[in-house]
């Protein structure tokens, strides 16, 4: 009779805790990776040790502060090392929802990762992001923000730059340009293609057409 017990609620505890079952998370341990030559085989003891940490971090939930080490059931461990976890109730009827072991890691992931002495890397909750992805979020548009910032004065500072270069070599000619004649001069720099037609002008009408070209060229500036 005590058998028949025995047998049924192993075969509950197998229903509950199964790879891709309601409610349960799977677990990645990369201790070799993690530790070298310093790591420690996963046995039945650090098993113990993960189900004391998944029950501690369960009992800070509200209306869950009554969750024993027993609640926790470990399926499927692979030798490199992988396993599935649920959470029962303390009939062992059924598992605890997701959401509220899901939070529960999160809000105890360090003390987790300390107990193994691992990381968010070496010590995986596949379902269950780690702690630290959220706050990275917010962290690269401003960086971002500065970036784009400091791009925007660089590009207004060299478009000044240039155009004030351009402004101060047409606006004092260089000496190569300049010929004995001053008049001459005028023309070759603000007329260079009509030099050969502009000798019997009037020189006010040069005067006059070289400040109207000024404005002139000015303008698409
Ligand atoms: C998990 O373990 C059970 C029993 O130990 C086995 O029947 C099942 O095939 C395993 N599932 C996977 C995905 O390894
Ligand atoms: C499961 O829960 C029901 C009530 O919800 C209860 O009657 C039953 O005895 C429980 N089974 C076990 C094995 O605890």
């Amino acid at each position: 009779m005590l058998w028949l017990l025995f047998f049924l609620v192993t075969a509950i505890h197998g229903e509950l805790c199964q790879p891709d079952a309601e409610n349960a998370f799977k677990v990645r341990l990369s201790i070799r990776t993690a530790l070298g030559d310093k790591a420690y085989a996963w046995d039945t003891n650090e098993e113990y040790l993960f189900k004391a940490m998944v029950a501690f971090s369960m009992r800070k939930v509200p209306n869950r502060e009554t969750t024993e080490i027993s609640h926790v059931l470990l399926c499927n461990v692979t030798r490199r090392v992988s396993f599935w976890f649920v959470v029962t109730d303390p009939t062992k009827n059924y598992t605890l929802p997701a959401d509220e072991i899901q939070s529960a890691i999160r809000m105890n992931r360090n003390r987790i990762n300390n107990a193994f002495s691992l990381n968010d890397q070496t010590l995986e909750f596949l379902k269950i992001p780690s702690t630290f992805a959220p706050p990275t979020d917010p962290s690269v548009p401003i960086w971002i923000i500065i970036f784009g910032v400091v791009f925007c004065i660089v590009i207004v500072a060299i478009t000044l730059l240039v155009l004030s270069g351009i402004w101060q070599r047409r606006s004092s000619p260089s000496p190569v340009m300049v010929n004995d004649d001053k008049e001459h001069w005028i023309n070759t720099i603000d007329f260079g293609n009509f030099r050969t037609c502009d000798h019997s002008d009037m020189k006010g009408w040069h005067i006059n057409d070289t400040f109207m070209t000024e404005d002139e060229r000015l303008t698409p500036l």
